[in-house]
């Protein structure tokens, strides 16, 4: 079996061998400590062997609730926000037919929703879901989380009314805490089946648990082959392999010596449209993780070629603060060669008889030469193809990397404090119960 390969040729004329020496060397002890759980945010490294522990009787408890909704529904609803969201979308629009959505071929069908207080957005969903056999996967650890309780108030109410409160029992799922918040609440209450995600692992590192492998399962993927990719990279980029030959620490090394030299932004970058999501998910790990204490290398994702129409110039020839990490799909699922056309009025018969995978490569290696001819460091992970095993194999490496990165970094990685601060003020400004003094200093300040 192939792996992901990564490869930072390219980031090395950029930056000071001897610094990046010194950040391997550090690797030994914070792998020994995220092993051990000395590290900071000790409390929440349950992510790191999900993989290789995950029970048998939960993936085949996840199976079987994914065969009822399966069965039962023409659309399923996956309502969840950040790591309760991402994580999923990632690896289903990933696999998904891009077009099977539009054509109704898909049974049932996904969306998703809880991500975001748009009353169009709702509304048009409502709209959709009306006549339609629909289950809902509410997706919160927090269970209190308001974007996702909001819609998932909307949802439950409809689904009820339109579907009957048995077929509402058996086809709404939930995917929370063991004991607390309203999602747990209620679950036990109306009796859903529900599923836990556990403690000790946080919202964006938790495609492993029933977050990301239920909606995977519903949409019919393979959620073994997913673990099993994870489970071969847990190995990989496991803290018994050396610095110089563990992708994850290549990567966080690499990455931390261009930070400390100045390229304060990395841009993730896809040639294949399908990996737009796992771009979104890239950001929210990274940037959550990384994002604090006035530190952290910004998190952006460009699709290409599209964005080189857009963005391009920026890369190209902005201010030389960013790198570029590249993630090329080698083999793409399907097989379409450039025709041949006798009158060659668009004078492209020089590509017939070619993929279009072969001028998309081209692009690719086009781009990259230029990028770094242009002062942009650039990093290439290599995936063999687009599965569910090497999608598992990616967010693995991209977790323990990340881990790796923020302690290399000096931040605990796995909190967030900064994003209760609007959360506070949008509590404050509505008026919500227990925020009465919010209120009364928000709206004088607002005078
Ligand atoms: O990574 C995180 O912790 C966050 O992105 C959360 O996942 C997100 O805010 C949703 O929280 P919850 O799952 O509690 O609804």
């Amino acid at each position: 079996m192939e792996n992901i390969r990564l490869n930072v040729e390219n980031a090395l004329p950029f930056l000071s061998e001897a610094a990046r020496e010194s950040y391997l060397n550090s690797v030994k002890a914070l792998s020994e400590s995220l092993e051990k759980g000395t590290c900071a945010g000790k409390d929440y490294l349950g992510w790191l062997h999900l993989p290789s522990s995950l029970p048998g009787s939960l993936i085949d408890d996840i199976k079987q609730t994914a065969a009822v909704l399966r069965n039962d529904c023409d659309v399923v609803v996956v309502a969840g926000i950040g790591g309760s969201y991402l994580g999923a979308r990632a690896v289903i629009e990933a696999l998904n037919n891009s077009f099977a959505g539009l054509s109704g071929e898909l049974k049932p069908a996904l969306v998703f929703a809880g991500h975001n207080i748009g009353e169009d957005y709702l509304s048009e969903l409502k709209d959709f879901l009306k006549g339609k056999k629909f289950g809902i996967i509410n997706i919160s650890k927090s269970g209190t989380t308001t974007e996702t309780a909001l819609a998932f108030r909307i949802l439950k109410t409809l689904c009820e009314e339109q579907c009957g409160k048995d077929f509402a029992r058996r086809n709404i799922v939930a995917v929370t805490d063991a004991v607390k918040g309203a999602a747990r609440v209620m679950a036990d209450d109306e009796g859903y089946k529900s599923f836990v995600i556990p403690d000790n692992v946080g919202g964006r590192f938790s495609v492993l648990t029933p977050v990301g492998l239920l909606p995977v399962a519903v949409a019919g993927y393979d959620i073994e082959s997913f673990v099993k990719g994870a489970a071969d990279m847990e190995k990989i980029c496991g803290h018994d392999v050396p610095a110089e030959e563990n992708p994850a620490a290549i990567y966080a090394a690499t990455r931390n010596t261009l930070y400390a030299a100045g390229k304060k932004i990395e841009i993730l970058v896809n040639f294949n449209p399908k990996l737009h999501y796992v771009m979104e998910w890239w950001k929210q790990l990274y940037g959550e993780s990384e994002g604090k204490d006035n530190k952290g290398i910004f998190p952006a994702a460009v699709d290409f070629t599209t964005d080189l129409h857009s963005m391009g110039q920026w890369i190209q020839q902005g201010e030389r603060t960013i790198f570029e990490t590249v993630i090329s799909v080698e083999r793409s699922k399907h097989s379409l060669i450039v025709p041949s056309d006798e009158e060659n009025l668009d004078g492209l018969n020089y590509l017939a008889g070619k993929h279009v995978d072969e001028v998309n490569k081209m692009a690719e290696l086009g781009t990259r030469i230029a990028h770094v001819d242009g002062g942009v460091p650039n990093m290439h992970i290599s995936m063999p193809e687009i599965s569910e095993y090497y999608i598992g194999q990616l967010l693995y490496f991209f977790e323990k990397a990340c881990a790796l990165s923020g302690l290399m970094l000096g931040v605990n990685p796995f909190n967030q404090p900064g994003v209760e601060n609007y959360k506070r003020n949008m509590f404050a400004l509505l008026n919500k119960p227990g925020y009465e003094k919010e209120h009364e200093a928000i709206t004088e300040r607002l005078k």
